[in-house]
C-alpha cells in the first residue's frame, strides 16, 4: 500500500465490517476480507511520478503461448469448463471435436462451471492475510464455431442453413446461454502460486437466463415490461458483459455491451401494425438484426424474437451490480447508468463522498459517459451504499477543439432540451433511450470509447478508443446507427480511418469528478513508432496523423524505447501508478495481442512497452493488480478465434489437439516483487 493511500479506510476495512455482520446472519465465516484494496479516491497531482515499469519488453510475437518477459511466470488460474461446485464435472477439452456440448447435460453442467470468453477481472478480498480473494469475471460470448462439429461461422451469413442448424440442434442455444453471463471463483495464492478452490460455497454463475431485479428510473417503467414480465421489473439474464468495475463498498459492475446480437427478426418487427412509435424509436439507435441475429437463438427461443417479444431487447444493455460476498442476493440491473453497448463500469469517490462512475459506449462514433451520484459514499454503514447507484445524474461528454470539454446532463424535465416537446416522456424514457438523449444534447462521437479508467495516483481519467475504420479522412454525413452523423475527424479522434486507436486522457476541471467541465488532451496515438511516423508534437499528431503507423506517444521521441501496438481496450493501474493497457484487434506487423505499459507522468510519460503477448487469435482483458502489486490477473478471450472446431489455430491452454480454452491467468514475478517495478 503506497503512502498516500494510508488515510482511507481500506476496501478491506469496509468489507470487513459489513462482513462480520453477515458471517452471523449467514454462517459465511470462511470469507472475512483483508486485503487493503483501497477505493479509489478523487486527487489531483500529489503523486509522486513513477518510473517506467521495469521489464525488458518483449516483442510481438505470432505463436500460440503466453510470453512474458525474463524472470516472469503465469499460472492458469481457471479455464472454460472448470467445474466450480460440488457435483458437476469438469469440461473435457478434448472431447469437444467429438461433439460433447451437443450431448444431454451440457447445458446444465456449463450452469456449474466456469463460463466462456472471460473479460473482465475483479478481485475480492476474502480472509485475513492477502492470499485468497474472490475473481468476478465475465463471460461475454461464444465462438460457436469453436464449440459445435457442424456449425460454421459463415453460416451466418446463409440464413437458411444457420436457421437449418438451429432448429436441429436447439440444446447449443441453451448451451451457449449457460455459458455467458459471469463467474464468481474463489482462489487462493499458494508458494507464489494462485489456484482456484473449486468447492467453495461462494462459487457462483449467473447466466443468461439468471433472474436479476430491474432497478433504478427504469424500473417499472411500460417499455420494460414483456409478456412473462408483465410488471418490468425482473428480466431472465445478462449478456455480453464486456468489462466491469469494483465499488468502494464492495460489489461487481459487470457492463452489458453488444446486446444487440442476440436479438433478430426486426423486419418483423417492423411488419407488424400494432407496435407503438415508443417502441420503435426505442430500437432505433441499436441496430438490431433484420432477420437472423448474430448468435440466432431467436429461432429456438421467442424470447429473442423482436416481433414475438418486442420490448425484451430493452432490458439488456446495462450496468449489473452484484454482491460477490452473497451468493444468495440476486444481481440488479442499475437503469439510473443508462442503456447502451457498456463497455465498463469504473467508479471513483469525489471529494465530496459521492461516486462518479465511468463509461464507454463501445459503437462507431458513440460517446463516453459518466454517472454521479445523488448521495454520499457511506464508508461506515455499507447497507447505505446498497442501492447508490439508483440516483444521480448520468453524463455525456462533449469534447471541444479547444481542449476544454463539458459533460452533458441526460436529465428530463417539463422544459428543457430533454422533455415531452423533444419526445421523452419521463427520465426512464431518457436512460432506455441514452444514446438518442446524447445525440440531442451534442455529445461528441467517438471512435468506439472502451474501457474509461481513473488513474488512482492522480484522479486523471483515461479513455481507451479502441479503432474505427468507419471514420473517414474528410468531413461529411453518413447515417450510422440509427442516425446522421458527422464521419470525419474531430478533435478527440483526430485520424480517419482510425485502425490503430488511441488514448485521451481527461481532467477534471479543479479535479471534481461531481463536476460539469473538464480539460482533455491526446495521451497516446497507436501505432508503430519504429514503422510509421514518430509525431513529437502535440499538434502535429493532431493535424498530420494520417498513415496507420503514424504514432503519438504524450511526445517521447525515441523510436528505440517504445513498442508499436494497436486497440488499446482494457485499462488498468498498478499500485505505482503505471497505466496497463490489454489489446483487441490488429496489431503493427500482424502480431498477436497482448498487454503493454507505460507510466503517465513525469519524464518517461509515454513510454509505452510491451510486456506480454498473447496466444493466437485471442484478445486480453482486465488488467487487475493485486493491492501488493505481484499478481497481475490477465483474461485471455477467445484463443483460436478465426478457427473452427476441425481446423483449430490455437490449443492453448492445454496444448495436444484440446480445444481452445479461454481462461485467467495470474502473472507474477518469479521473485515475488511487484510485477512492472
Ligand atoms: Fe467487449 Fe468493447 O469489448
Ligand atoms: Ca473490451
Ligand atoms: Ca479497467
Ligand atoms: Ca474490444
Amino acid at each position: 500500500m503506497i503512502e498516500r493511500f494510508r488515510t482511507n479506510p481500506s476496501f478491506g476495512e469496509i468489507v470487513a465490517r459489513r462482513f462480520n455482520r453477515r458471517e452471523v446472519l449467514q454462517g459465511l465465516a470462511a470469507a472475512a476480507p483483508a486485503l487493503a484494496i483501497a477505493p479509489l479516491r478523487a486527487r489531483e497531482g500529489v503523486a509522486v511520478a513513477p518510473e517506467s515499469p521495469a521489464f525488458t519488453s518483449i516483442r510481438g510475437s505470432k505463436d500460440d503461448r503466453v510470453i512474458l518477459p525474463a524472470g516472469y511466470h503465469y499460472d492458469v488460474v481457471i479455464r472454460w469448463g472448470d467445474s466450480l461446485m460440488r457435483g458437476v464435472a469438469d469440461l473435457d477439452p478434448y472431447s469437444v471435436v467429438q461433439g460433447a456440448l451437443l450431448e444431454e447435460g451440457a447445458a446444465q453442467a456449463q450452469a456449474g462451471q466456469f463460463g466462456y470468453n472471460c473479460d473482465a477481472v475483479n478481485l475480492f478480498p476474502v480472509g485475513s492475510d492477502g492470499s485468497r480473494g474472490l475473481l468476478c469475471v465475465n463471460n461475454e460470448y461464444t465462438n460457436d464455431e469453436l464449440l459445435f462439429p457442424g456449425r460454421r461461422f459463415e453460416d451466418r451469413r446463409r440464413p437458411e442453413a444457420f436457421r437449418a442448424y438451429l432448429l436441429r440442434y436447439p440444446q447449443t442455444v441453451s448451451y451457449t446461454q449457460a455459458a455467458h453471463g459471469i463467474s464468481v471463483v474463489e482462489i487462493q495464492r499458494i508458494d507464489g502460486h494462485w489456484r482456484a478452490l473449486r468447492t467453495s460455497a461462494l462459487n457462483r454463475r449467473v447466466t443468461g437466463t439468471s433472474p436479476i431485479e430491474i432497478k433504478g428510473p427504469a424500473r417499472g417503467a411500460t417499455l420494460m415490461r414483456t409478456s412473462y414480465d408483465r410488471e418490468g421489473v425482473l428480466v431472465r439474464g445478462t449478456l455480453a458483459n464486456c468489462a466491469g468495475g469494483r465499488t468502494p463498498w464492495g460489489t461487481y459492475l459487470s457492463a452489458e455491451e453488444n446486446i444487440e446480437d442476440y436479438f433478430g427478426n426486426y423486419a418483423g418487427l417492423r411488419a407488424r401494425d400494432d407496435i407503438s412509435p415508443q417502441v420503435l424509436e426505442a430500437h432505433r439507435r441499436f441496430w438490431l438484426w433484420e432477420r437472423s441475429s448474430f448468435h440466432g437463438w431467436e429461432v429456438v427461443d421467442s424470447r429473442f424474437d423482436v416481433a414475438r417479444e418486442p420490448t425484451e431487447a430493452l432490458r439488456f444493455g446495462w450496468v449489473v451490480e452484484l454482491d460477490p460476498y452473497d451468493p444468495r442476493r440476486r444481481p440488479c440491473k442499475r437503469t439510473a447508468l443508462g442503456r447502451f453497448a457498456h463497455e465498463g463500469a469504473s467508479p471513483i469517490i469525489a471529494a465530496d463522498e459521492r461516486v462518479a462512475v465511468y463509461m464507454g459506449d463501445d459503437e462507431k462514433f458513440e460517446y463516453v459517459y459518466k454517472f454521479v451520484t445523488r448521495d454520499r459514499y457511506a464508508a461506515d454503514d455499507p447497507e447505505r451504499n446498497r442501492d447508490l447507484l439508483d440516483h444521480g445524474t448520468l453524463y455525456a461528454a462533449r469534447f471541444d477543439a479547444d481542449g476544454s470539454g463539458q459533460w452533458l446532463p441526460l436529465v428530463w424535465s417539463e422544459q428543457g432540451p430533454l422533455s415531452p416537446a423533444t419526445g421523452y416522456a419521463s427520465q426512464a424514457d431518457v436512460l432506455i433511450r441514452t444514446r438518442a438523449a446524447a445525440d440531442q444534447l451534442g455529445a461528441t462521437p467517438m471512435d468506439r470509447p472502451e474501457d474509461v479508467e481513473p488513474d488512482p495516483g492522480t484522479g486523471r481519467i483515461y479513455i481507451a478508443c479502441t479503432k474505427n475504420e468507419s471514420r473517414e479522412p474528410d468531413r461529411g454525413a453518413r447515417e450510422y446507427n440509427g442516425r446522421s452523423v458527422e464521419h470525419g475527424p474531430n478533435a478527440p479522434n483526430p485520424r480517419g480511418p482510425n485502425l490503430r486507436g488511441h488514448v485521451i486522457e481527461l481532467i477534471e476541471e479543479h479535479g471534481d469528478h461531481t463536476g460539469r467541465r473538464f480539460r482533455w488532451e491526446l495521451f497516446l496515438l497507436a501505432g508503430n513508432p519504429q514503422g510509421g511516423r514518430l509525431f513529437t508534437r502535440y499538434a502535429d499528431a493532431l493535424a498530420h496523423a494520417t498513415r496507420v503507423d503514424d504514432a503519438y506517444y504524450a511526445g517521447q521521441s525515441d523510436a528505440a524505447r517504445l513498442s508499436g501496438f494497436g486497440c488499446p481496450d482494457n485499462l488498468g493501474f498498478d499500485a505505482a501508478g503505471h497505466l496497463w493497457i490489454a489489446t483487441d484487434g490488429e496489431q503493427p506487423d500482424g502480431m498477436n495481442n497482448g498487454v503493454l505499459a507505460c507510466p503517465t507522468r513525469g519524464p518517461d510519460r509515454g513510454v509505452v512497452r510491451r510486456f506480454m503477448s498473447a496466444p493466437v487469435g485471442a484478445e486480453v482483458c482486465g488488467c487487475e493488480v493485486t493491492p501488493d502489486g505481484a499478481t497481475l490477473f490477465l483474461s485471455i478471450q477467445h484463443p483460436g478465434e478465426g478457427g473452427h472446431i476441425t481446423d483449430l489455430r490455437s490449443h492453448w491452454p492445454d496444448g495436444g489437439e484440446a480445444a481452445p480454452r479461454p481462461s485467467v491467468v495470474a502473472i507474477r514475478r518469479r521473485d515475488g516483487g511487484p510485477v512492472g517495478s
